[in-house]
């Protein structure tokens, strides 16, 4: 019998320190008033020196087992969805369930720029669905703080470092991922990228002093095909999983950028109050974003048992990735989860309200 990959547990991880857009006109010729007008984001988070890529995974993965209740050592696999990891190898992947404890885990990266945990997620979700796995950690993470010119005004206003993670268990019942679509399109490869520390361009000490170590963007560009593109991805995915637009309860979009959200939502004549969004507080976090956007999303009640939750990201490459989960946890889980809600910059639950919640 098919297995469904159902997810019971989730969590994320934002680093403490607070970089705002008044202390970003310290660094580069910018005004809070332009980067809130054109992007919606109003601070984000910048990784400690003693902050990996791993560090941040290991958080959010960490409290995903915690909500799920069950010991790394029952994981089969980790996915590490990223476009900045602690080295071009090994994978962040193996260097997380290690530091999990996941002994006898097989751990991998997935490379899909921000649309990575969406792609992570069809990946895990395969795995069980074929028998080969029962428990999956998918996570989507960034340290982008490291690969970006903060001398750039165009790219450095715009990313943000943060965790999400989400685990994916075999079950029979109903639920999981009903529906997804996966694109990619390497006519783009100009519109985000790197250019050096690749076999096209090896790091030397003239790369790094011309910043080519670095995000490149071409702003307009990827506005626009992100705009459609993303459109056209939930189409995909609410087609896959045989609905439409009216079905879903709660859209779950890649926060890159408001604008593009707004423009998206009108698209697909989708309800403002559906559509969950904390740019504002992170800025464009990669493959983290629309897992730190769901776990936000269910602590604040969005998200309940038998909602259809339709995410959506867009990415280098170009990228894209869309998918529908049949939500069939029950959100307390994390109230009990001891130190899970403490990461979400919300307040330390106490012993009597967690009582209460039980
Ligand atoms: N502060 C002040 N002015 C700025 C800033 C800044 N931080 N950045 C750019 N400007 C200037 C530009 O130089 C330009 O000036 P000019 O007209 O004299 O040349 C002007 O503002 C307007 O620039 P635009 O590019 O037209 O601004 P736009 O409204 O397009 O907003 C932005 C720029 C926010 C980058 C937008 O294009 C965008 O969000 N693009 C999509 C980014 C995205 O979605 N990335 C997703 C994938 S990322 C990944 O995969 C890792």
């Amino acid at each position: 019998m098919t297995q469904n990959a159902l997810i019971t547990g989730w969590g994320m991880y934002a680093p403490s320190r607070v970089m705002t857009n008044d202390d970003l006109t310290q660094l580069v010729d910018t005004t809070d008033e332009w980067i809130v007008s054109r992007t919606g984001i109003r601070e984000r988070r910048i990784a400690a020196d003693d902050e990996t890529t791993t560090t941040l995974a290991v958080h959010a993965a960490r409290d995903a087992l915690a909500v799920a209740g069950i010991d790394a050592n029952e994981l089969d696999l980790v996915i590490v969805g990223t476009c900045s990891p602690d080295y071009p190898l090994p994978a962040t992947g193996v260097l997380v369930a290690t530091e999990l404890g996941a002994t006898r885990a097989a751990g991998f990266d997935l490379q899909a720029a921000c649309s990575g945990f969406l792609y992570a997620l069809a990946t895990g979700s395969s795995f069980i669905r074929s028998g080969m796995y029962r428990n999956v950690m998918v996570i989507g993470v960034e340290v982008l703080s490291r690969f970006i010119n903060w001398q750039d005004r165009n790219t450095c206003v715009l990313f943000g470092d943060g965790a999400g993670a989400i685990l994916l268990q075999a079950s029979d019942q109903p639920g999981g991922l009903v529906g997804s679509d996966l694109f990619s399109d390497g006519t783009g490869c100009e519109g985000i990228i790197v250019p050096a520390g690749g076999s096209k361009m090896p790091a030397s000490a003239e790369t790094v002093a011309a910043g080519q170590h670095t995000i490149h963007m071409l702003g307009r560009e990827v506005f626009k095909y992100a705009t459609r593109q993303l459109a056209d991805s939930a189409i995909g995915a609410l087609r896959d999983a045989g609905i439409g637009v009216d079905d879903v309860d709660q859209f779950v979009f890649h926060q890159a950028n408001l604008r593009i959200i707004e423009n998206v939502e009108k698209a697909l004549h989708i309800p403002e109050e559906k559509v969950f969004v904390n740019i504002e507080k992170y800025g464009n976090t990669s493959a983290a974003s629309v897992p730190m956007a769901l776990v936000e999303a269910v602590a604040a009640g969005r998200v309940k048992p038998g909602d259809r939750v339709l995410m959506v990201a867009f990415g280098a490459g170009y990228t894209a990735g869309a998918a529908v989960v049949e939500w069939t946890a029950d959100p307390a889980r994390a109230l009990l989860a001891p130190g899970a809600q403490t990461r979400l910059g919300m307040p330390r639950v106490e012993a009597g309200e967690l009582a209460a919640a039980r």
